[in-house]
């Protein structure tokens, strides 16, 4: 997809100004282009079934959560070495802020690499070099929020943090993701509850394919701050009630959604306008990219033309996406700020 959200976004007069946006749900293992694996499978000796980007991105074709895992799996045996870390997380962090981003907290899966025998500070080595140089060169604020992959289990889950607590100051946060049904929150009670002493904070996939009881235990036994995708919630409406009362953001990812059919099949169909009309405080976001048609621009600007979204609802989504954040309170308002400098100037 095209980053046709300058259409939307660019002040007459400025071919520049974007409305700035923090995204809050992007897995940087999604964001591996076809081409940069194939980059990284020529510098590492991995043998391909091809090497034809097209070919490969053929593939891509998904009818549910566990269709687009498989692949998503498999493709990163090509990440081996700390530069191979390093440019996946820049190539994101760069193609994110040529959309506006200007705040990314961001997903990794460190139990995908220690699978692959590529040990954990290498990962941390990595990721953590291209989010300090984003700092510095592309003025864009990150952190990482570790998942755990729900199919492996909790007592992985637990081995993880364990492995991770050396490079606490790595990582802001943990989360819940993979394969969701049959995987509930309540398994991992024990390892949120010790990420929690240890000040981490807490989000889950939750309500993307499980239903609302999901996104209950989330809240109620993890104590997550934040649920990832969320929208079976709105089947059930004691839940949105909570949601809304409690502002628990959500982070809604659409071509997500309709790529693996799990919240319409189409955008025009998107529960979007429904959450916002609920008074729902709702973010809009990527999820995995290089999958599922594009970033977060490409997002924003297929659900305004699907939608039909007012410049003042996506300044609301815009303005959401820092209240959702986990940045200190006055970072919060700078960026809100910003927001509302773009607004003013448009
Ligand atoms: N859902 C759950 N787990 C994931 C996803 C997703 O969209 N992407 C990467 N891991
Ligand atoms: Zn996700």
């Amino acid at each position: 997809m095209s980053q046709t959200i300058s259409a939307s976004a660019t002040q007459p007069g400025s071919a520049t100004a974007l409305r700035p946006i923090a995204e809050l749900h992007v897995h940087v293992e999604g964001t591996l282009e076809v081409e940069l694996m194939v980059k990284l499978a020529r510098r590492n000796g991995i043998v391909l079934p091809t090497y034809d980007a097209d070919v490969l991105r053929e593939k891509y074709k998904f009818d549910s959560l566990q269709s687009f895992l498989d692949i998503y799996y498999e493709n990163l045996a090509v990440l081996k070495t700390e530069d191979d870390f390093y440019d996946l997380a820049t190539a994101y962090l760069t193609r994110a802020a040529a959309a506006g981003v200007r705040h990314a907290e961001i997903f990794f899966d460190p139990q995908t690499h220690l699978l692959n025998d590529i040990p954990i500070e290498v990962v941390f080595g990595g990721f953590s070099a291209a989010l300090g140089d984003a700092r510095t060169n592309l003025d864009v604020s990150s952190g990482l929020i570790m998942c755990f992959l729900r199919d492996q289990g909790a007592d992985a889950a637990m081995q993880t943090l364990e492995q991770a607590l050396p490079f606490r100051d790595s990582f802001i946060g943990v989360g819940l993701d993979s394969a969701e049904v049959g995987f509930p929150p309540s398994l991992f009670t024990d390892v949120f509850a010790r990420a929690s002493a240890e000040g981490l904070r807490r989000v889950a996939h939750a309500g993307e394919e499980g239903g609302p009881d999901y996104v209950w235990e989330a809240l109620d036994l993890l104590g997550v701050e934040r649920i990832d995708h969320g929208n079976r919630a709105l089947e059930d409406p004691y839940l949105v009630a909570r949601l809304r009362d409690e502002q628990i953001p959500l982070t809604v990812c659409p071509l997500s959604n309709v790529a693996l059919r799990t919240a319409s099949s189409d955008l025009s169909q998107h529960p979007l306008l429904n959450m916002l009309d609920e008074g729902l405080l709702v973010t809009i976001n990527s999820d995995d990219p290089a999958y599922f048609g594009g970033y977060i621009d490409d997002n924003l600007t297929a659900m305004t033309e699907a939608l039909d979204l007012s410049p003042a609802q996506l300044d609301t989504l815009a303005e959401n996406s820092f209240t959702a954040s986990f940045l200190p309170e006055a970072d919060k308002i700078r960026y809100t700020a910003e927001v509302s400098k773009y607004r003013a100037e448009r």
